[in-house]
């Protein structure tokens, strides 16, 4: 496995196959936790390992030098993922200072016992000088918690990023060029729909800043690091910073006895009669990570859901939940769904759920007492052809 990102430069981290859960995120392709090791006349470290893998973290910098030589712990991200091999490493190096700026100092000692810790608290636009090499500090709020900071070395041309360009993606290989790029692209995009969509203007920010700055390198914290096709991920992430529609609609429902799946078939229908790319998800059938990650670029979503016991089947009110929570921009769409006896809950509950989430409303619910008859299927169609016509304007 090549390692080397650039001489002196290497990757230090851990490859975590078999990880399946990431606060809620399903990391069917498992995840890498990147960590990197400067040496130059003073050797920094950057970044950590989740707590657990930290033994081997620190055997693949001893691997490379005297753990004496370290000078620098830089900490871009006090998320445990990153951090929590710190502990073991500042154990293992009592001459290093930590570096990190005071937000996030802040944070790690409300995470650690950072008692012995020697502490440099830089600020956005600091540098060190770790001999022919510099480490210029970046603040970057948001992207994704408020202490996340980048870490630049203008003579390598390289960025280390955090979170911002991850992928959760276990792979022998380090390099962008060495996996196939529809794959990573994939898993890029997935990442940035589910940590960090909802923090789409600090990210726009970030990527200006990154814009005045010579990069040839992109080392983030999880997954590959890129080097042949930092084109292809800036211009991406240029896209999904707004949530950019594609000619994509998604149809998404719950359903006990199948009269709003049948409602939810209708409107599909009506969708397909475009030349629009269609997705239908019924809750129980697939993850709230795929369905956020399709939400991303989508333009249009029809939510249904029926009525049970005054309000809406909740396995769908926990996918609303997530989905508020990161805040997709730019879509339109509508409710929909069955009830037995009263108007409340159910389409209404979701319609509710759709304003808090800012999605434009084409419509109001279309509601079926019980078992929809043919004229609410066509209403459905009808609604399905209206989001297709509206998608369609978003192909090239
Ligand atoms: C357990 C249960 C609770 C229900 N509670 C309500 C209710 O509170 N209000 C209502 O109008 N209908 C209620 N209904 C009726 C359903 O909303 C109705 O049968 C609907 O057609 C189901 O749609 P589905 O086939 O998509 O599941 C309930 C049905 C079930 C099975």
């Amino acid at each position: 496995m090549n390692t080397t990102l650039k001489e002196g430069i290497d990757w230090v981290g851990y490859i975590d196959w078999t990880v399946r859960d990431f606060h809620g995120y399903k990391t069917d392709s498992g995840s890498t936790y990147n960590a990197y090791l400067i040496r130059d006349e003073k050797c920094a470290v950057i970044d950590a390992v989740k707590a657990q893998y930290v033994d081997k973290y620190i055997a693949r910098i001893q691997a490379l030098t005297d753990l004496k030589n370290i000078s620098y712990v830089v900490c871009n991200h006090a998320e445990p993922d990153h951090s929590g091999g710190l502990p073991g490493i500042m154990e293992a190096c009592p001459q290093a200072e930590l570096v990190c700026n005071a937000k996030c100092k802040d944070a790690l000692e409300k995470h650690f016992d950072t008692s012995a810790w020697k502490w440099r608290i830089v600020e956005d636009g600091d540098s060190i000088s770790l001999g022919k090499r510099t480490l210029s500090f970046i603040n970057t709020p948001m992207v994704h918690w408020p202490e996340s900071m980048f870490t630049y070395v203008p003579e390598d041309k390289l960025l280390f990023s955090m979170d911002a360009f991850g992928q959760h993606f276990a792979t022998a290989f380090r390099f962008d060029d060495e996996e196939p790029l529809d794959v990573i692209m994939q898993e890029a995009k997935a990442y940035y729909a589910n940590i960090v969509m909802l923090y789409g203007r600090p990210i726009a920010q970030t990527l200006d800043r990154a814009a005045e700055l010579e990069i040839e390198m992109i080392a983030p914290s999880h997954g590959v690091i890129w080097r042949s096709h930092l084109k292809e991920v800036l211009a991406a992430y240029r896209k999904w910073v707004v949530c950019k529609p594609t000619p994509k609609v998604i149809v998404l429902y719950a359903s006990m006895w199948q009269a709003t799946e049948h409602m939810a078939e209708a409107i599909l229908e009506g969708v397909q009669e475009h030349e629009v790319e269609a997705r239908f998800y019924n809750v129980d059938a697939t993850h709230s990570t795929q369905i956020a990650t399709e939400v991303l670029d989508c333009a249009a979503i029809a939510i249904g859901s029926p009525t049970l016991n005054n309000t809406l089947m909740p396995n769908l009110a926990g996918v609303l939940c997530y989905l508020k929570g990161l805040r997709p921009t730019q879509k339109k769409g509508f409710a929909f769904g069955s009830y037995g006896w009263s108007k409340r809950g159910g389409a209404s509950e979701v319609e509710d759920a759709m304003k808090e989430m800012k999605i434009e409303l084409m419509q109001e619910p279309i509601r079926s007492q019980y078992v929809p008859t043919p004229e609410i299927l066509e209403q459905c169609r009808e609604a399905g052809r209206a989001m297709g016509r509206y998608a369609e304007q978003f192909t090239k």
